[in-house]
């Protein structure tokens, strides 16, 4: 790849004004270390809006500090390591270093410039030809500044939740799609593949569904029906399907107890992929699950399932979830569940990927060392996806924009920022850590 990123490279650009004050004049009083109150201030290269301020000061230990950063007059306590401040606009601005010094505040300011120009990596897309690169969307997010970062960033796209059956089936004869199809046109328009999800999950299943009062042959005969009216609406347009999530109970080699079971019978799988085969038998249809890299007894389940589906000719895909943390699971970990995907002969969707930075709730903003350590994780899973072969490629999936966007922090109760752009779309260091693998 041209234009090579260095983004750790992130360059000094003001710094240090230093203030030297000795505390002590008297004669007949000890000298104390004079304080020396001084800063630097580092502009990101990846989003030139985005300043860290480093305290440099000496000999003002165990004495409070603060700083201002103009813009909207804020005081923000000094905390250990870099303190990190987004500006919303370029111009000049003074940012004071105040420290509470036993005789009085002392300060440090320095103006800093900040131009807004940003440095605009290359496009995610563009950084391979051998999978596809997608992003988790919703159908009020395709326009403004979300549709410029999917027209430029990526070539494939997942509705986040409006293609699941309690959305679209509202009732047992009305099936609305006003939001898929504006998701898929958006798709089509853009010359996105388009990723189906999903057609049955237990979490996303209407309650009429789930308390239908009819036979179970009425209940096959409605869910054949349903599975069979979306894939041939959307045949041709969406490429692949991920027919039946997460069916797999955690941790155990058994199915969920779920109403599909209940009323179809152990091989509801089957038939719901027997349907969606029929329905369209060009789409490649996917089995997605979630913790299947380091959940053995899960992950030999699900290979179990997919090679009865695959002795039927009726599964062409695994969906490895990558709901994962920066320091867990492992690299070998997830090796485990491409190499089994391999062996099989299937391809391997890396679906859902965010990478989580706060997992055990002990920090409350964004630092730095946290930012490169999601930076590293990323990149090693993209590592790993790159040297899969060719033919069993698919695509990786990023499970939503920007960090306040992810449905991650409702879904932990944890503040988080595991997505790859910052609130103001700005590319974060982890979009580069994707950029590296492909280096
Ligand atoms: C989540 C979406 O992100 C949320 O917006 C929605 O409310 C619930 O579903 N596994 C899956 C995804 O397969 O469909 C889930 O997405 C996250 C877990």
């Amino acid at each position: 790849m041209k234009n090579k990123i260095k983004f750790n490279n992130i360059f000094i650009f003001l710094i240090l004004i230093s203030v030297a004050f000795s505390c002590q004049s008297d004669d007949d009083m000890p000298t104390e270390t004079p304080i020396s109150v001084s800063f630097e201030v580092i502009i990101s290269e990846g989003n030139t809006l985005r300043v860290l301020a480093n305290n440099t000061s000496t000999g003002i230990g165990g004495l409070n500090s603060y700083w201002q950063f103009t813009e909207n007059g804020e005081v923000v306590a000094d905390q250990a390591g870099p303190e990190m401040y987004l500006y919303s606009a370029s111009g000049d601005y003074l940012i004071t270093l105040t420290v509470e010094a036993p005789n009085g505040d002392i300060q440090s300011s320095q103006t800093i410039t900040i131009t807004g120009e940003d440095y605009v990596p290359p496009a995610l897309k563009d950084a391979t030809s051998s999978f596809s690169v997608g992003m988790a969307v919703r159908s009020n997010r395709l326009t403004g500044q979300h549709n410029e970062v999917l027209v430029r960033d990526f070539n494939n796209i997942t509705a986040e939740y409006e293609m699941k059956m309690d959305q679209i089936f509202k009732a047992e004869n009305n099936m609305d799609f006003t939001a898929s199809d504006k998701i898929v046109d958006y798709g089509i328009a853009n010359s996105m593949d388009i990723h189906g999800h999903t057609l049955i999950w237990h979490n996303a299943t209407p309650t009429w569904v789930e308390n239908f009062s009819g036979t179970n042959a009425e209940f096959e005969t409605m869910i054949e029906t349903y599975i069979t009216t979306v894939v041939k609406r959307y045949a041709g347009k969406v490429r692949s399907w991920d027919v039946v999530n997460e069916a797999v109970e955690d941790g155990s080699n058994s199915l969920r107890n779920s109403v599909f079971k209940l009323k179809m019978g152990d091989d509801y799988i089957e038939k719901c992929y027997q349907f969606a085969r029929n329905a369209d038998p060009n789409a490649l249809l996917f089995y997605n699950d979630y913790n299947i890299t380091f959940d053995a007894g899960k992950q030999a389940s699900v290979f179990a399932l997919v090679d009865d589906l695959k002795s039927k000719n009726l599964i062409d895909g695994i969906g490895a979830q990558m709901h994962i943390s920066i320091d867990f699971p492992t690299k070998a970990q997830i090796e485990s569940v491409v190499n089994g995907t391999i062996s099989r002969g299937l391809l391997i969707h890396f679906s859902e990927l965010d990478v989580r930075v706060n997992p055990n709730n002990d920090i409350t903003s964004l630092t730095e060392e946290r930012e490169i350590a999601q930076q590293n994780k990323v990149k090693e899973v993209v590592e790993i996806y790159d040297a899969i072969p060719n033919a069993n490629k698919f695509a990786i999936t990023i499970w939503g924009m920007r960090d306040s966007e992810s449905w991650l922090p409702d879904f932990w109760g944890n503040p988080e920022w595991a997505l790859l752009y910052d609130d103001d779309f700005k590319p974060k260091k982890a979009h580069n850590g994707f950029l590296e693998a492909l280096d």
